[in-house]
């Protein structure tokens, strides 16, 4: 590993969290009624009592934990006042919904458990969470462009998905590989690929959507005002995505990456302060994410900054190097460290993994790292 790997390694774990610390259970109340209510509606007794978890089983904490991804919410105080449904079809779903309405229970969607502020995990009151971990599949065909995707899967599954079965085309999504497609695409979802492609959002084509009610919807019994606000309204503030059908998009089999590390004693603040006039107007193939730092001076009671840009240009080294000779020289980008990938392995990259991993990786869930700060990425609205 160099250091240019290390560097990033290190980004990796502060951006996407940091390993966990044990907690202890919480006072429950009864919910005999509520499984009761799901036996007696369910055709299959047997399948429908192997996905409910209560406080008491031993496997409640475990699997109530392993998606909270926020450390702030893994405390002995959080309340996990809650009962654990791990639906593996829609009727199981359907009855959670209906027993929870019936016996007065708020329920709480998770599938990625990103949520910034635990509230696929977490609540005041009693509730049911609804836990879409094991409804993950993720169907790519090539030859029509699009996925369906179920609504417990993650970013990374679906990079995976793709990249199993082509190198030309691609999902614009997020930078980290952890993030559940059921708040991710529900909140609007950006990244990498934004400034070609639009908002993930904007790719999705089609939904299978349980409503309050419990009808299933699609994009066109639902209506287009549905469609629209579930892709960056919070779908779960309507109902519970099943699964999103998205279009994919084309993509070269190679692409470039670099990453430029610059200091504050180097000039960082005039090629950043560039940066905001360069980078709106530059080719839409190339998308360049500043992440900026606070360090130690060492040997010194003195701090800087350090200014990170981590580029992916839809192209070759030599046209993306002319292009930046041409329109920002300042930025110091060089053969050496710029590498041609495929777009999956731009996507280790940029999740913090050297580009030689294995893309197993992507489809593993306990490889989910644990953080616990909140991160804001600013994006110009107005040009
Ligand atoms: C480390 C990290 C990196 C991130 N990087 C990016 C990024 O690059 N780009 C970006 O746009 N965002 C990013 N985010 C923000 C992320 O997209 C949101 O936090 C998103 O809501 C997380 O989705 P989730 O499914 O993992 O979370 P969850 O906590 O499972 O769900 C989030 C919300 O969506 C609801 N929900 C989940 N699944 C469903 C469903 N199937 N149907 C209806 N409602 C549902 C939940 O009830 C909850 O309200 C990042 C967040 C983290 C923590
Ligand atoms: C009921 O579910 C169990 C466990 O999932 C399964 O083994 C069994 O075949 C199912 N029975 C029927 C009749 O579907
Ligand atoms: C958990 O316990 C409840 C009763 O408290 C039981 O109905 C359910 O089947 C148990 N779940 C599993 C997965 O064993
Ligand atoms: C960029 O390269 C030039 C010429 O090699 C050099 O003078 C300058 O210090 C470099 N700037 C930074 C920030 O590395
Ligand atoms: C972006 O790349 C595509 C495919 O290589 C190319 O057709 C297009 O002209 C490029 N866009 C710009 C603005 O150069
Ligand atoms: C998944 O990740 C965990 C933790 O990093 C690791 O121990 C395990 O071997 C991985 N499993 C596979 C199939 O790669």
């Amino acid at each position: 590993m160099n250091t240019f790997q290390l560097i990033l390694l290190v980004l990796a774990v502060s951006f996407c969290g940091k390993l966990l610390s044990h907690i202890h259970d919480n006072a429950a109340p009864n919910f005999e009624d509520f499984i009761s209510c799901l036996e007696s509606n369910s055709n299959n007794v047997s399948s429908i009592s192997q996905v409910i978890f209560t406080p008491t089983n031993s496997s409640f904490l475990p699997i109530w934990e392993v998606a909270v991804n926020n450390q702030r919410f893994i405390k002995s105080s959080t309340p996990k006042r809650s009962l654990i449904v791990t639906p593996i079809n829609d009727a199981q779903i359907r009855v959670t919904l209906l027993c929870s309405k019936k016996h007065g229970y708020e329920m709480r969607i998770r599938s990625g458990g990103h949520d910034f502020e635990g509230v696929s995990s977490t609540a005041d009151v009693p509730f049911v969470m609804l836990d879409l971990t094991r409804m993950r599949p993720v169907d790519v065909n090539v030859a029509k462009k699009t996925a369906w995707i179920y609504g417990g899967a993650m970013l990374g599954e679906v990079y995976y998905a793709i990249s199993q079965k082509t190198n030309a085309f691609y999902f614009p999504a997020g930078i980290c590989s952890t993030v559940g497609v059921g708040g991710y695409l529900g909140g609007g979802g950006y990244g990498n690929l934004m400034r070609k492609f639009g908002l993930a959002a904007d790719n999705v084509v089609d939904v299978r959507f349980m409503d309050v009610n419990d009808n299933i919807l699609n994009r066109k019994s639902m209506g287009e005002d549905l469609f629209w606000v579930i892709r960056g309204g919070g779908a779960g503030s309507f109902g519970i995505v099943l699964a999103w059908k998205l279009r994919l998009v084309p993509v070269p089999e190679l692409v470039t990456i670099f990453l430029t590390n610059m200091m504050l004693e180097q000039g960082a603040t005039k090629i950043f302060h560039k940066y905001q006039y360069v980078v709106p107007t530059i080719d839409e193939n190339l998308s360049i994410r500043v992440q900026m730092s606070s360090e130690k001076i060492p040997n010194t009671n003195k701090k800087t900054v350090r200014i990170l840009f981590y580029g992916l240009y839809l192209g070759a080294v030599d046209t993306l190097l002319s292009l930046l000779h041409e329109k920002y020289p300042e930025l110091n980008v060089t053969w050496e460290i710029c590498q041609e990938v495929t777009m999956i392995q731009s996507s280790l990259f940029f999740a913090g993994y050297p580009t030689d991993t294995s893309r197993e990786v992507f489809a593993n869930r306990s490889s989910v790292i644990k953080l616990n700060g909140q991160n804001k990425l600013d994006y110009a609205r107005n040009l």
